[in-house]
């Protein structure tokens, strides 16, 4: 997890290439480009691409997953859509915890305003893409084509492409003021970093 003053210097980053460079969508993937190459190697998301991933893991990483997005998906004011398919993986698998008992995650970023939710929304969108990916390398551990269990991964499936394009035009339409611009940024920055930092102990859980 990057230090307070390492997510400062990359929000100082942001704002100031947002001051000359139009592209708000490649700003917020070179704001968070480290921070989703370490995901990749999160041991948990790792084992899923590699195919190696076991139950036990997979349960104690959907549960992770839940006790993020639970809470997110209310302070980002959008829809309660990825803790249900990540509730319903859960009670597929059959994990032996109630979903009340799962640990939520206490620090979660700040959204105050409409553009900070926006850029929070990049990364819950743009995950779906490498959700989506995952979502096929699941055969081994839930056999072919099974959806019990991978909902969470599968996510809008054949639509994810337009959700996300969907995105985009809304980020094309948000105002071209850098002080607009680094608020969406932040906004980005501060999800990756609680969602990276709350990852972190994803192994730690019971499992289920
Ligand atoms: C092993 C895990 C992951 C893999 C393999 C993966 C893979 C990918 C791929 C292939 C894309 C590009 C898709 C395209 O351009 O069509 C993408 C985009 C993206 N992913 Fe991931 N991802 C992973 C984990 C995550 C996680 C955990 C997050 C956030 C919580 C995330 C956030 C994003 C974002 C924001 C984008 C959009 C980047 C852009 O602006 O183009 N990814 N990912």
């Amino acid at each position: 997890m990057p230090g307070a003053a390492r997510i400062g210097e990359v929000i100082t980053l942001g704002i100031e290439t947002a001051r000359a460079d139009p592209s708000l969508r490649l700003l917020l993937r070179a704001a968070t480009q480290e921070v989703h190459d370490r995901l990749h190697r999160h041991a948990g998301f790792a084992a899923i691409q590699d195919a190696t991933i076991q139950s036990a893991d997979y349960q104690r990483l959907l549960a992770r997953l839940y006790g993020f997005y639970l809470p997110f998906e209310a302070a980002a004011g959008i829809g309660a859509e990825r803790s249900t398919w990540l509730a319903a993986d859960l009670a597929a698998l059959g994990a032996p915890r109630p979903l009340a008992a799962l640990p939520r995650c206490p620090h979660l970023p700040w959204l105050a305003s409409a553009h900070s939710r926006l850029g929070a929304r990049y990364v819950v969108e743009g995950s779906a893409l490498g959700g989506r990916e995952l979502a096929r390398s699941l055969d081994r551990l839930l056999g072919t084509d099974a959806m019990a269990g991978r909902r969470f991964f599968v996510g809008r499936g054949s639509g994810t492409g337009e959700a996300w394009r969907d995105y985009l035009a809304q980020l094309s339409a948000a105002p071209p003021e850098p002080a607009a611009r680094a608020e969406i940024i932040s906004g980005a920055v501060a999800t990756f970093a609680a969602f990276e930092d709350w990852l972190d102990g994803w192994s730690s859980l019971p499992n289920g």
